[in-house]
């Protein structure tokens, strides 16, 4: 078990000490681009919470692309989903993650930019696998209240009648601010790193 956990963190070339920030931005961006990449990487499907004005909500989301340089991350969804509706209220976001086997928590803190019918859609929409489409032709706003659970199984959409792309929504969350939380007995690390200013700034935390 203990080898695996080293195994991970070589894999990813991440360091087993931390003594500066720079480390703690560079290990978090190495997370999240392997896991835009990396089925199996436990931040391959962080949580993205959302905020109303007056409730929190919270949902497990695929990680679909992370760009380091412009620091978004994409998810994909149905634009008749309750979550889009919150975002429209409110577009502040937070994504959460934490992988065991690397002792490393990040939680992010940003603003979502909604797409949909538009060019970044339609790339996205065309990269997406039929499986990963399908969901979209579902004949009635996720959520909803039905009778019959199998009536919305894939084999019974009518493809020729519904526009899934019609559907389809891009979620762009632009990283405001990144919490990298580091576990280990020799000494927890904690840092923050917020971008919220325009310029990058970086300090260490209490854990
Ligand atoms: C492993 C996993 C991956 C998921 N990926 C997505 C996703 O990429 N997009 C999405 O809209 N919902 C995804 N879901 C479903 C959401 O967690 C959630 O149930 C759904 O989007 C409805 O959320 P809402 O009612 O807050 O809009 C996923 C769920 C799981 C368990």
């Amino acid at each position: 078990m203990i080898e695996k956990k080293h195994k991970r963190l070589e894999l990813l070339d991440l360091p087993a000490e931390y003594s500066n920030l720079d480390q703690t931005l560079n290990s978090a961006f190495k997370i999240l681009e392997d896991a835009s990449k990396n089925r199996r990487s436990l931040f391959h499907t962080p949580t993205l919470s959302t905020f109303d004005g007056n409730r929190v909500s919270i949902r497990t989301m695929v990680l679909r692309e992370f760009d380091p340089d412009k620091r978004l991350i994409r998810f994909h969804t149905d634009y008749r989903s309750i979550k889009i509706q919150q975002l429209k209220k409110d577009s502040h976001g937070a994504v959460h993650g934490y992988d065991p086997s690397l002792k490393i928590q990040i939680r992010l803190d940003g603003k979502i930019n909604l797409h949909h019918k538009d060019e970044i859609t339609k790339g996205s929409w065309e990269l997406s696998k039929d499986m990963s489409k399908e969901c979209y032709f579902v004949g009635g706003p996720p959520g909803s209240k039905i009778d019959d659970p199998t009536e919305y199984e894939p084999s019974t959409f009518n493809l020729k009648t519904f526009n899934g792309f019609d559907n389809f929504c891009v979620i762009v969350f632009e990283i405001e601010s990144m919490e990298f939380l580091y576990l280990k007995k020799s000494g927890h690390r904690r840092a923050i790193h917020n971008w919220s200013t325009g310029e990058h700034q970086a300090s260490w935390l209490i854990p």
